[in-house]
């Protein structure tokens, strides 16, 4: 299956290419947590592509008689990228043969700040995995395949293969999603109903420190682990169920598997050996903060949570103003200097 993205006639080579690629975050709904093999994920997932979390890259390769890259994050360098940008090359060079006859300047800049604890490796290895399929169509004289890009950035980052397209995407077998695959992501929106196509989703930065818990380290942590079998099954059946949802508009639905997989995930890693936790006290208050909202006032807002202390809120955008106000009122002081980051769903990678 893999070969199919496997470049197989040698191109003629070019003594410079350039491309520049912008690609979003995006925010699981049904996790994925657990994998095997080469980037293969335990389980399927779903995720909404946000908008305004990118990552911007521009790839220069000239050619070379040897592979080499540097990598620079908003004009300096930045070598603390280079071992997971290594490994990257290394994996992808059996699909993309070309790039071992290149030297590669990678230059890239986020629109989130640097130090606010989100994850930028689903981004920047969809905007970068965008740009070595770009150059490939100029060298082989096809058109950019996004679907090949999605298997690339998998190989960078398992969550990264769900930033290319937007506004819903499903990545990993599930037998009632067609055309799915372990490889690669597929667009699954199609079936989003009117009410979701807008959802808002404001990332509330209780710690904007570095990651605690790698997601090597967490993903290694579901191998051998006493719930894993079923968590894996329930995957499976949470995402065929968010999914009606999805398809339905109903938002008590989404809320109860959006939540529950958000703690499900949390309690992976409280069950695990090691075992972590990584909700913080404020974690806690907001959840309880944004029940109590939800409880009296009926407006269908939901949270979920990634391998870390941050809330993202998720809202219809019709319900803005009143969350807004909560968060003014309430959250923020939760938040570490009060900060939050407002996103929506959007379209994914693109070239700029
Ligand atoms: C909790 O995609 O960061 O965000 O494949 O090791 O790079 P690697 O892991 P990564 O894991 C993301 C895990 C998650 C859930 C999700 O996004 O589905």
């Amino acid at each position: 299956m893999e070969d199919q993205f496997k470049l197989t006639e040698t191109p003629q080579l070019k003594p410079k290419l350039t491309a520049s690629w912008q690609a979003p975050s995006n925010i699981a709904l049904v996790k994925y947590w657990g994998k095997h093999g080469t980037q293969l994920p335990a389980n399927p997932s779903i995720s909404f592509t946000l908008n305004d979390c990118r990552t911007i890259t521009t790839l220069t390769a000239t050619q070379s008689d040897h592979h080499s890259f540097e990598v620079l994050l908003d004009g300096k360098p930045k070598p603390s990228f280079a071992p997971k940008i290594e490994s990257y090359f290394k994996r992808i060079e059996n699909y993309s043969p070309w790039i071992k006859s290149y030297k590669f300047k990678i230059e890239t800049t986020n629109t989130f700040p640097h130090s606010s604890g989100i994850a930028s490796s689903a981004s920047s290895m969809a905007a970068m995995s965008s740009c070595i399929v770009a150059m490939e169509s100029e060298l082989t004289g096809t058109k950019i395949d996004k679907k090949k890009a999605s298997f690339l950035a998998r190989l960078g980052s398992g969550s990264a293969c769900r930033s290319l397209e937007g506004k819903l995407v499903v990545w990993g077998e599930h037998a009632d999603t067609a055309g799915s695959s372990d490889l690669y992501g597929v667009d699954v929106s199609v079936n989003l109903h009117p009410i979701f196509q807008d959802f808002q989703d404001t990332i509330l930065l209780v710690d904007k420190g570095e990651k605690t818990v790698s997601s090597t380290l967490g993903h290694e942590l579901m191998n051998g682990h006493a719930f894993a079998k079923a968590r894996f099954l329930q995957a499976h059946s949470n995402l065929t169920e968010i999914k009606k949802y999805l398809a339905s508009g109903d938002l008590d639905g989404f809320i109860k598997i959006t939540e529950s997989e958000a703690l499900t995930l949390h309690s992976m890693m409280m069950t695990s050996h090691p075992y972590f936790m990584l909700m913080k006290p404020n974690t806690l208050s907001i959840i309880e903060e944004i029940w109590k909202f939800r409880n009296v006032t009926k407006t269908p807002v939901c949270f979920t949570l990634d391998a870390g202390a941050n809330v993202h809120m998720l809202y219809p955008a019709a319900d803005k103003e009143a969350v807004e106000e909560l968060i003014k009122s309430k959250l923020a002081q939760y938040c570490q200097n009060e900060h939050y980051i407002c996103d929506h769903i959007g379209n994914g990678a693109s070239a700029v």
